[in-house]
């Protein structure tokens, strides 16, 4: 899916100005991270993005059409071709992993297979081959209320994975979790949305997994782009003038210094030696 995301301001409730006149245009099948400071708008934009929130004014199109000028049926098609991985996942304490994984697709099934596969799960393979990739696959009968903040988190990244959406959007996917999973579950969103040839969308808090994954990095500040660019075009000062009022050291999720892929024959490397945490 390609979107479109001219001078859009979303005001929200008690009348904070959450984006204010984003411009975004995104390719099918480009991988964007969007990092920014706590309050920059990165949940308002990944939620107007998924259709959850609906601008106050400017232009959104997906695909090429104002979602919000669907009419309802096509509206709810549009959203089940459309994967949100929460921060918090919202599943229901005494669901099992299998169940969570498997309502990935009850948008896709409709009503009376939905409702089946909520007492005789419809695909306990594909919900295990999902989880699987999450290293949770020995999990898939247990309930959700046995696992930690970071398994929940990965069990929430399974089941868009298993939704096959056409628009993959992840609200910070990994900050529950240490830096190798967190690593590796950045990594499998890339894997299958390059794959699949979709459209990625990830806020993250951690600089250092934004650079090393994405083609595309985004920084978000006051509800706009700061700067768009790929990552060995973000240079440190950039950063530290993105993060100024939050911290003076760069978020990063490892121990490394921030690396960035090397540069391609068009891309320059410019800026200050890298930061440590
Ligand atoms: N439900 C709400 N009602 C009113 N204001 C809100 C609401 N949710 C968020 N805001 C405000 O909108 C702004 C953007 O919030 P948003 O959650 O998009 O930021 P964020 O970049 O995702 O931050 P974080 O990194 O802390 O998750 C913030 O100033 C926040 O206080
Ligand atoms: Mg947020």
């Amino acid at each position: 899916m390609n979107l479109t995301l001219e001078a859009l301001h979303l005001v929200l409730p008690g009348g904070h100005r959450a984006l204010a006149g984003m411009l975004l245009d995104v390719s099918r099948g480009e991988r964007i991270a969007v990092i920014g400071p706590s309050g920059a708008g990165k949940t308002s934009l990944l939620r107007v993005l998924g259709t959850a929130l609906r601008p106050s004014s400017g232009k959104l199109a997906i695909s090429g059409v104002d979602p919000w000028s669907l009419p309802a049926g096509a509206l709810r098609h549009l959203r089940s071709r459309i994967g949100l991985i929460h921060q918090a996942p919202p599943l229901p304490p005494r669901q099992r992993l299998v169940t969570a994984v498997l309502a990935g697709r009850l948008g896709a099934w409709g009503f009376v297979k939905g409702l089946a596969s909520l007492a005789y799960p419809a695909d306990i393979d594909g919900a295990r081959a999902a989880l699987a990739r999450l290293d949770l696959a020995d999990r898939l009968f247990d309930r959700c209320d046995r696992l930690s903040g970071g398994q929940l988190q990965r069990v929430g990244v399974a089941r868009v994975l298993y939704q096959k959406p056409d628009l993959l959007l992840a609200d910070e996917p990994v900050s529950s979790l240490d830096p190798q999973l967190a690593d590796q579950t950045v990594g499998e969103l890339h894997r299958e949305a390059r794959a699949r040839g979709v459209t990625l969308v990830a806020s993250l808090h951690a600089v250092d997994l934004a650079l090393k994954w994405f083609p595309r990095v985004v920084g978000l500040r006051d509800g706009a782009v700061a700067f768009d660019r790929p990552p060995v075009r973000v240079t440190d000062a950039m950063l530290r003038d993105l993060y100024a009022t939050e911290t003076p050291v760069i978020p990063v999720q490892g121990v490394e210094p921030l690396q960035r892929p090397e540069p391609g024959p068009r891309a320059t490397r410019r800026g200050a030696p890298p930061l440590c945490r």
